[in-house]
């Protein structure tokens, strides 16, 4: 696409005849010093779409389009921007002027995944023919990975030795750089220009992302002696731990539907499972769950089933699992609790039990609200008044978390049912928590203190999860959402002529605060971009879950999606305001003082 230079777009519009073009496509009528017509964007008899000639601007009262002449002639003859600027000055004799400086977007990424599955072939190439390749061989086969399963999953070989992959890319610079970005070359502290190999004499498994690319890698030892068992890849502009599931890409690929995606821990589960037919399970890279995570999942079933080793750890991590879920409910989502026996993992059991036998434990996996009712309840001394007492804080401080009503309702009457007091008793308990809780030990680790009300507007602005998994929400909510993911994906979009035009729209505070704080650093991490937000816990959870982006969208394409997202948020708000106004006009010349309104809100330069 290319990109047409910016003050060349900010002149443009004063430089045509808007009534030409536009008379060229709808023939308009004069009335007063303004032009009328029958509106092309809604049905209508009597007309109500007028253009301002000396605005340059039209405006419908009756649907509420407006905009200046690019726009017409994109909504007009169904074009994007850059045609529709190619259009308007073609028709007015005007030669459109390019910017010769702006670099093509998206390369880097580009160079970046070609990269990655280069390193991917390289290692699997080394577990097939590297001199010390006997070793990894027989370690695989050990752990009873099938020749077929570990082509399934692109198993690979980091030979021993310092400079294996660094000596197989020395003779260009350029891939050096990109291999010590993408984590899989570490620069030398000592000498500047040289590098080693991260990974050494490990089994390597590549991690993809939901398309397929492979962004990073884990890897481990060979010998249970060595340490850490596992190297994960560090955080890259490709790999964020927080954000992958590890199985992602191939549940999708090789299961016919998926029912359910199982949550297990490890590398070697996913595997296991995938080799005894279980092909709907994904780990975690060695993190706990986040809400980007569960953002993920719930996008891809209606069922998420969190299985833990039973031990104290595993239960740990499950209960984080259940925190981070709370928030997450939504219509037609269902979360459940598999705790496996202690010692055990899924890859252990499912080479020891049969299928059938380890599916009928995720067909017995604890409802949420079970898991919930029950760990809380091993917790106290239940029997006693004050274990009673304190049981029912604990639940209702969780129970707050849940925003779901029809959910948070089931889970009220569940928890009067378990205390065996009134459901408006404890009703009344959950909503004096809601102010006054204490914090809970071992429950806010995500969510640090109850909902923090003072931010209205903003809370409300940001927690627009999706009711129904499939229809995009238009709404202002939903528009907020997606330039926040697009700017925490790219920070890079940020520019002021955005930041101008965001801070022309309602309720747009955090969205700013990020374009504010990408301006300042188009390489900022995500951590350090949402960072300023922790104290907010739930607008902070909600940014970790726009952290992700699905479907994952280029650089140019998440630019498109901005900026469509921007124009349409523009037109709402508009629309909102001229519907207000509108209501209250009672004469042409309100009418008057309105279009005049709505031109100034156009140019935000001049306010
Ligand atoms: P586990 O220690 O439970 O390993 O770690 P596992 O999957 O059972 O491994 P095997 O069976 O001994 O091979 C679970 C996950 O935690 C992360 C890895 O992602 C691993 O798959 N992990 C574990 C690390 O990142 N580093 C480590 O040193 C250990
Ligand atoms: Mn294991």
């Amino acid at each position: 696409m290319p990109f047409i230079d910016r003050d060349f777009i900010n002149d443009l519009s004063d430089r045509v005849d808007i009534v030409g073009l536009i008379n060229k496509r709808v023939p308009l009528k004069k009335a007063g010093k303004d032009y009328k017509a029958c509106c092309p964007f809604h049905e209508e008899k009597t007309p109500s779409f007028t253009v301002v000639p000396n605005k340059q601007i039209f405006h419908c009262f009756g649907c509420g389009e407006s905009g200046g002449a690019i726009d017409f002639i994109k909504k007009f003859d169904h074009l994007d921007f850059v045609e529709a600027v190619e259009t308007v000055a073609s028709e007015s004799g005007i030669s459109v002027v390019y910017d010769q400086n702006v670099k093509p977007v998206n390369t880097r990424f580009k160079r970046y995944n070609e990269l990655m599955s280069e390193v991917n072939d390289y290692y699997q190439t080394q577990l097939k023919s590297s001199v010390a390749k006997a070793r990894a061989v027989d370690y695989a086969k050990k752990r009873g990975i099938s020749g077929a399963i570990a082509k399934r999953f692109e198993l690979g070989y980091a030979p021993p030795g310092w400079s294996n992959l660094h000596e197989h890319n020395k003779a260009d610079n350029e891939k050096l750089i990109d291999l010590d970005t993408l984590g899989m070359l570490v620069a030398k502290k000592d000498k500047e220009g040289d590098y080693y190999d991260r990974f050494r004499d490990r089994l390597m498994f590549p991690i993809h992302n939901a398309k397929g690319n492979v962004i990073g890698f884990g890897g481990r030892v060979l010998s249970d002696k060595d340490n850490p068992k596992y190297l994960n890849s560090p955080e890259t502009p490709l790999f964020s731990k927080s954000k992958e599931l590890y199985g992602l890409h191939h549940c999708r690929k090789y299961s016919r539907k998926i029912d359910y995606i199982l949550v297990v821990e490890g590398y070697m589960d996913v595997i296991a499972l995938h080799q005894h037919g279980i092909t709907t399970a994904v780990a975690t890279l060695g993190t706990a769950t986040t809400p980007a995570h569960l953002q993920t999942l719930s996008r891809a079933t209606d069922t998420i089933v969190f299985c833990f080793d039973g031990d104290k750890a595993g239960r740990a991590a499950a209960w984080k699992a259940l925190q981070i879920s709370l928030p997450a409910m939504t219509a037609g989502l269902m979360i459940k609790f598999l705790l496996l026996p202690d010692g055990e993992d899924p890859d252990t059991l499912i080479q020891g039990e049969s299928v059938k036998v380890f599916s009928q434990r995720i067909d017995k996996a604890l409802t949420l609200s079970t898991f919930l009712f029950d760990h809380i309840k091993s917790d106290v001394p239940f029997e006693t008044i004050e274990g009673k007492t304190l049981f029912l804080e604990q639940a209702s401080a969780l129970i707050n978390l849940v925003t779901y009503s029809v959910y948070r309702q089931q889970l009220v009457e569940g928890l009067a049912q378990v205390v065996d007091q009134d459901v408006s008793y404890v009703e009344k308990m959950i909503n004096q928590s809601e102010t006054s809780a204490p914090p809970i030990q071992g429950v806010q680790e995500m969510h640090e203190a109850p909902p923090n009300f003072d931010e209205p507007p903003m809370i409300e602005m940001l927690y627009d999860r999706p009711a129904t998994k499939k229809a995009p929400d238009n709404g202002m909510k939903g528009l907020m959402s997606k330039m926040i993911s697009c700017v925490l994906n790219y920070p890079v979009l940020a520019d002021d002529t955005v930041e101008l035009r965001v801070r022309h729209l309602p309720k747009s505070n955090v969205l700013l605060e990020l374009i504010h704080s990408a301006q300042i650093d188009e390489e900022i991490s995500q951590k350090a971009l949402i960072k300023p937000f922790e104290p907010k816990p739930r607008v902070y959870s909600r940014l970790q879950q726009l952290c992700v982006m699905e479907p994952s969208l280029s650089e140019n394409e998440a630019r498109d999606e901005f900026l469509s997202a921007l124009t349409l948020a523009e037109k709402q708000h508009q629309r909102s305001l001229t519907s207000a106004s509108i209501s209250t006009a009672n004469s042409s010349a309100d009418e008057k003082r309105i279009m005049e309104e709505i031109q100034h809100r156009k140019t935000p330069k001049s306010s």
